[in-house]
């Protein structure tokens, strides 16, 4: 079952910038491209980097430690020894944004 949670307010992110949040102790980066919310995992897979002290490039969050960069569609990471990143589901009501996280 998926558990929807408000994290932020859409007017306050800002296009191509990542931003950090923490649902229910969860590290969760979202990322604003071309008008859609994207939520995805905040630690980067190769070393732990922190995405949301990342950039966008093309789509993709750009770890900032070493350059890994992950699609934000599949969560498919692009580096050597790092595997894919949680994807996480996003709901906009009115100015919230909602991500969802699974519970097991
Ligand atoms: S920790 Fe992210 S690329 Fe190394």
């Amino acid at each position: 079952m998926t558990q929807f949670i408000k994290v932020a307010k859409l007017s306050e992110l800002k296009e191509g910038v990542i931003t950090g949040v923490y649902p229910d102790d969860v590290s969760v980066a979202l990322a604003l491209i071309n008008g859609s919310v994207h939520a995805f995992a905040n630690i980067c897979t190769h070393d732990g980097g922190p995405l949301d002290e990342g950039e966008i490039v093309n789509g993709c969050a750009v770890c900032p430690r070493h350059g890994a960069r992950f699609d934000l569609v599949t969560g498919t990471g692009y580096f050597p020894a790092a595997g894919p990143i949680a994807i996480y589901q996003v709901r906009v009501e009115g100015d919230d944004v909602l991500v969802g996280l699974s519970e097991e």
